[in-house]
């Protein structure tokens, strides 16, 4: 069995401010930094420091092979990944003194996908690989349509929740991972355990991961259900803390893990991931994160 994530790659332009700036208003910022990040590469690095051999695909310019050597270093297969002509996609994010984000996106190179590629890419894999995606890309209505063709098990973070998901056959979705914005967004509801329940009848063959912020993460899986609460530490960056989380999910699955294990180990992920700064430099390593569960 392979794993596959066809997803964004961004150069994320991260400034310190005091406070997410308003309309109108012009604020000093506290530095800037340039991170490697995009949801996409987040939750390969997430799966490749969690052990798993992942293959990633998307495309960068040619001010994007910074994200060549990082899969190089983390171990994520780059192979898939083309350059074009073009900017590779970048971010503006604000980080507040609450350690509390904003993100303003470029889409570039990310929304350049051709269906030509995806048939390329997708030619690679079979029947019972895994199929992680994400909202950052073009193209998702197909990708997903080929995969379940190919019956691949796809696994789809709905992030950034926007209408091009609208054009998406959800019903091909056998694993969602997602927040409860983008829940609700989906069901049209508020309420956590409704949009739980609410994505279980409308989809009752996926499994389904609600995190839910400082209340921790559901998981439904049939008729069951289960809570894990947050690790409370001192934030200093919430990028990719659900990116983290995604990728440590999927690999616990992935590794066979018990349920209560995997969502133990990707809430512990998370914790780590948001005490440092930037995306895919803040995603620990699985023997990190296991020293960590020893040691608390
Ligand atoms: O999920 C965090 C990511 O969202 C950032 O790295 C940024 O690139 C945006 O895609």
């Amino acid at each position: 069995m392979k794993v596959l994530n066809i997803g964004s790659l961004n150069l994320d332009h991260v400034y310190k401010v005091d406070h997410i700036i308003l309309p109108g208003e012009t604020e000093a910022t506290g530095g800037m930094e340039i991170f490697l990040g995009g949801k996409g590469i987040n939750q390969s690095m997430a799966l490749a420091k969690a052990g798993v051999d992942v293959y990633h695909g998307g495309m960068i310019g040619k001010d994007g092979q910074v994200f060549i050597d990082a899969c190089k270093e983390h171990g994520v297969n780059s192979d898939y990944i083309r350059f074009i002509d073009g900017k590779t996609g970048h971010t503006i994010i604000q980080v507040d003194k609450n350690a509390q984000n904003s993100i303003l996106l470029f889409g570039g190179a990310n929304q350049r996908l051709t269906t030509e590629y995806v048939d390329e890419v997708l030619e690679h894999f079979e029947k019972g690989d895994i199929l992680l995606l994400q909202n950052e890309v073009n193209l998702l209505p197909y990708i997903v349509d080929e995969a379940y063709k190919k019956e691949m098990v796809i696994a789809l973070n709905p992030s950034p929740f926007n209408e091009a998901l609208n054009e998406v056959d959800l019903t091909k979705v056998s694993i969602f991972l997602l927040n409860e914005v983008e829940g609700g967004q989906i069901t049209g509801l508020s309420d956590p355990d409704e949009i739980l329940t609410c994505m279980r009848e409308k989809f009752p063959n996926a499994k389904i991961v609600l995190t839910l912020g400082k209340d921790g993460a559901k998981y439904a899986e049939g008729d069951k259900v289960y809570h894990q609460p947050i690790y409370k530490v001192k934030a200093v960056d919430t990028t990719a803390a659900g990116d983290t989380f995604t990728g440590y999910f999927l690999a616990g699955m992935i590794d066979g893990m018990d349920v209560k294990d995997i969502l133990n180990m990707s809430a512990k992920a998370s914790s780590i991931a948001v005490t440092r700064e930037g995306a895919v430099q803040s995603i620990p390593l699985k023997d990190e994160v296991l020293k960590a569960l020893e040691e608390q």
